[in-house]
């Protein structure tokens, strides 16, 4: 199978992992799909009730394992179902980039992504956007422990 002319200029299969919201975000997901709007699928969703549940292990977590990149899809503030929890992803994403930063790691691999309700032309255009990214930059510095690891 030949890989689509967008991603050409990328030799290697990113590995990308999505914290995707209930609500909103995960409605355009659905959309996404009910409109046929593609988007890459190395991208694994992982579906939360709400951003503001996420904390930093679960993104450092899913580096550890192997991904590549992380992105988080959540409501708009106003929208969110839960009211604090958009402001809260917010805080977050600025301290886990802050903490990539210091473990060596470029803070490029990891995005924030509102997506109003049944925005799947957004959704797929911003996750597609950010595989090329991801793409561009290259393996996680963590692939080669991660390999090490399971060798041993
Ligand atoms: Fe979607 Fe809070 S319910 S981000």
């Amino acid at each position: 199978m030949t890989k689509p002319k967008e991603y050409q200029d990328i030799d290697f299969e990113t590995r990308i992992v999505g914290f995707v919201c209930n609500w909103d975000a995960y409605s355009g997901v659905e959309m996404a799909g009910v409109n046929r709007k593609e988007y890459p699928t190395n991208v694994k969703l992982v579906k939360v009730m709400c951003l503001g549940r996420l904390h930093l292990g679960l993104i450092l977590k899913a580096f550890e394992l192997g991904a590549d990149g992380v992105i988080l899809l959540g409501c708009p503030p106003e929208d969110c179902h839960y009211e604090s929890g958009t402001a809260m992803a917010k805080e977050l994403f600025t301290q886990t980039k802050k903490v990539l930063n210091l473990l060596g790691i470029d803070q490029n691999r990891l995005a924030l992504v509102e997506v109003p309700l049944g925005r799947g032309d957004l959704l797929a255009k911003q996750v597609s956007t950010f595989v090329r990214r991801v793409g561009r930059i290259g393996s996680s510095p963590l692939q080669s422990s991660v390999e090490a690891a399971r060798l041993a």
